[in-house]
């Protein structure tokens, strides 16, 4: 596990705490209003709840989006419902780091909250940079005179070498806020001493990243079994030899996916027991499922989830696990008729004894569409963070933080 501070390291009491937390959420495209928010209420309900009750005066740095998206939004919207969150009042200055949001800093008093503008309006923030480098631009040079301590808590970000990631590391003494610390904790857990055995499901439509993770985790020996479903089992299967069939063919060559057969064929090869296929396979024909094997496959129909066979085979190893990761749903859950294996299999995550770990958005929203979120042992608030870190990857903001942690505060 990191080596870094925690909020359990600083009198809080009357100083300028510099936050940054990961309020991205999703927005609609044409109001541009936040559909649903449970990142700000994550950081809401911990590091930010616990400053003010520390007596903190609390400036928020975050990001909406990117420049050019359809959801690059201003932070008004977020500081309304991090207020409504915390039932007290919240301040926004739509400035980052120019006189007036300097000036609201200084004026705050103790317990007081500010949410300064998109830190992604600053054009220099997306640019990937050391600490040190990050440490020399206007924003910092600007901002972190005004702060007595950074606190670090967007780790759904921290795959990110940005200004307001890494930057404020290299000049003011910097810890991990609550959030932070309990996502490195859980996928610490279950990445670095997994109990065994240890189960990875992996679905979704990011195969590249499932090729990486597969890799990392049965190289290393961190997973006993990887169990894949969705456009990733797909892929396995192509990997495989298996044809199955123009439109699911036709779909893998568009994502532009068929390119990493390669690896995942040379990996099945390596850990030909560790690695899970499906065995059936529901089709859509005629708005309805069907169910065939992979044997009969190829198939002139759209494959949407897993079959029965598959998810009674994948429930008995899940029964066996004593710690699973989920990340990807294993079919297209947002259609009813679809929704089975992805359901199924989490019911038989939900009934084992197993710790259990789950993340990325469609799998989270399919955890809390089927009521079985409260039944996993940690829902990640990340997406590419948990992913990176599940590759074995090292996230520049935890780095930064271990850094940190060497200076004395
Ligand atoms: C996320 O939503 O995964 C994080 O906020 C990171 O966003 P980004 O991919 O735009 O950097």
């Amino acid at each position: 596990m990191a080596k870094f501070l925690t909020m359990d390291d600083f009198n809080f009491e009357n100083k300028t705490a510099l936050v940054r937390v990961d309020f991205n959420s999703n927005i609609d495209p044409q109001t541009k209003k936040i559909l649903e928010a449970p990142r700000i209420r994550s950081h809401g309900e911990t590091t930010i709840k616990e400053l003010v009750q520390k007596g903190a005066k609390v400036v928020i740095l975050a990001h909406q989006g990117r420049p050019g998206d359809p959801d690059f939004a201003p932070l008004k919207q977020h500081a309304e419902i991090l207020s409504k969150v915390l039932g007290k009042p919240v301040q926004y200055v739509d400035d980052l780091f120019g006189e007036k949001a300097q000036n609201a800093i200084r004026q705050l008093k103790r317990g007081e909250i500010l949410v300064l503008e998109n830190v992604r309006t600053y054009p220099d923030e997306l640019k990937k940079g050391t600490p040190e480098e990050h440490a020399k631009s206007e924003f910092v040079q600007k901002l972190a005179p005004l702060a007595d301590v950074f606190v670090s808590d967007a780790f759904a970000a921290a795959h990110r070498a940005q200004i307001s990631i890494v930057g404020f590391t290299a000049v003011l003494p910097s810890i991990a806020g609550r959030i932070m610390e309990r996502e490195l904790k859980a996928l610490t857990k279950a990445v670095e001493n997994p109990e065994k055995p240890c189960v990875y499901i992996l679905g979704g439509a990011k195969a590249d990243d499932a090729l990486k993770i597969s890799q990392y985790v049965l190289k290393n020996n961190i997973a006993d079994h990887v169990l894949t479903g969705g456009v990733v089992g797909h892929l396995f299967l192509a990997a495989k030899g298996v044809n199955l069939g123009k439109p699911n063919m036709d779909f893998l060559q568009k994502k532009e996916l068929t390119g990493f057969v390669p690896g995942i064929k040379a990996l099945i090869q390596e850990y030909p027991e560790r690695i899970q296929t499906p065995i059936d396979v529901a089709v859509e024909v005629g708005k309805k499922r069907k169910e065939i094997s992979v044997k009969q496959l190829p198939t002139e129909h759209p494959i949407f989830d897993i079959g029965t066979e598959t998810i009674a085979k994948y429930s008995k190893i899940i029964k066996n696990a004593k710690s699973i990761v989920f990340s990807g749903p294993v079919g297209v859950f947002e259609n009813d008729e679809f929704a089975t294996g992805t359901r199924k299999i989490f019911e038989a995550i939900a009934t084992s004894k197993a710790y259990s770990l789950i993340g990325g958005g469609d799998t989270v929203s399919a955890a809390e569409k089927f009521s079985f979120a409260k039944k996993m042992s940690y829902v990640s608030t990340a997406g590419g963070a948990l992913i990176e870190f599940l590759m074995g990857e090292k996230l520049p903001g935890v780095v930064a933080l271990e850094k940190a942690a060497t200076r004395k505060l």
